[in-house]
């Protein structure tokens, strides 16, 4: 841990997000839109953002919903499905603000039923991508109901992402928010078209913060937080200074009603201290001055966008994030460190 007093950074980006919709994404999008000037949104609405057309609407509502004075830019992704046309590919760039296109293995999690159940079903738009360099954003974990439910990343990366890396070598692949130690393992021996992102949550808990004193459902995301051993290899992986390591908070509001309940919904809501909660993790790691490259860095230059101008300065002073938002109506949104004393606030 450093004694360092406050630092500044280029500002970040989130290069994973989930915004929602409507009274969702008004309470939501002005967190994010504080510490990140741009963000890849995320297509796991109801129903999903499959096409351009969809993409061009949605964010339009996000621009609407931006409070004034506030500057943010989002990176519209395209929901995959098995019957995704090739021509919704070139429609997606051409249009210069789809950035990306999302696998969600069908049943994997939230709103991913309409994903694909066969990858060689998209053997013509995965084509197309690998020749117009769109990259391709994995959520990687298999959904075999026989595979232990804590393997079933380390088991995607065999039986779908090499043979798909094998089949389109020029693909370029984002496996989203990697939770163990062998995705990064995989990821830092892959050549420069595959890259990672990683959560805050995952880089500061392991699995036993699920079951400590009792079954702590705000800690359940997909994929499921790991064991300590996964969590160190992230941490390594995000301060090793590997430039196909970048941020991406996986921040999914869910109301509490749908949190706290059996059956409950998968997904951390970390918008509201994303930076924080980094800076948490990098400074226990004593690597804070591998922040800026990790947060604002690496990801642009991966997806071949211009870095940030402008600066975000983060102080040491001890603070706790608050128990709850209001949220759609009557409800609330807790967020992740609820309460918690975090040792970094993002001024202004
Ligand atoms: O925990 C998660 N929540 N993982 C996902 O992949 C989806 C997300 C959500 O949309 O709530
Ligand atoms: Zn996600």
């Amino acid at each position: 841990m450093t004694s360092t007093m406050q630092i500044a950074l280029t500002r970040p980006d989130d290069w994973h997000l989930h915004l929602r919709d409507g009274d969702a994404l008004a309470t939501v999008l002005p967190h994010s839109a504080r510490q990140f000037a741009r963000a890849i949104v995320m297509p796991n609405l109801r129903p999903p953002v499959t096409t351009v057309a969809a993409a061009t609407a949605y964010r339009a509502r996000i621009l609407a919903a931006l409070p004034a004075g506030m500057a943010f830019e989002p990176l519209m992704t395209l929901y995959l499905t098995d019957s995704t046309p090739v021509d919704e590919i070139r429609r997606a760039v051409a249009s210069e603000f789809v950035r990306a296109v999302k696998l969600y293995p069908a049943g994997a999690t939230t709103n991913s039923d309409a994903g694909v159940t066969n990858l060689d079903r998209c053997a013509a738009v995965l084509t197309e991508m690998e020749r117009s360099g769109l990259p391709l954003l994995v959520h990687g974990e298999v959904t075999d109901s026989k595979i232990d439910v804590f393997d079933r990343e380390k088991v995607f990366i065999e039986r779908v992402l090499k043979p798909l890396l094998v089949r389109y070598p020029g693909l370029k692949v984002v496996f989203e928010h990697i939770t163990t130690r062998d995705a990064a393992d995989f990821v830092a021996a892959c050549g420069p078209n595959i890259a990672a992102t990683i959560t805050a949550h995952h880089l500061l808990y392991n699995r036993n913060a699920i079951f400590a004193g009792g079954l702590r459902p705000h800690y359940y995301c997909l994929p499921v937080l790991k064991r300590e051993v996964h969590r160190q290899a992230l941490l390594r992986a995000a301060t090793s200074g590997n430039p196909r390591f970048f941020l991406g908070t996986d921040s999914a509001p869910h109301p509490r009603v749908s949190k706290e309940v059996d059956g409950g919904c998968a997904g951390c809501y970390t918008a509201h201290a994303a930076l924080e909660l980094y800076a948490e993790a990098f400074d226990a790691a004593d690597a804070l001055h591998r922040l800026e490259a990790f947060a604002s860095f690496n990801g642009p230059d991966f997806y071949g966008l211009p870095r940030n101008t402008g600066s975000v300065t983060l102080v040491r002073e001890a603070w706790r994030p608050p128990a709850a938002f209001a949220y759609l109506g009557g409800d609330t949104l807790v967020p992740l460190a609820a309460g918690e004393l975090l040792r970094w606030k993002m001024r202004g």
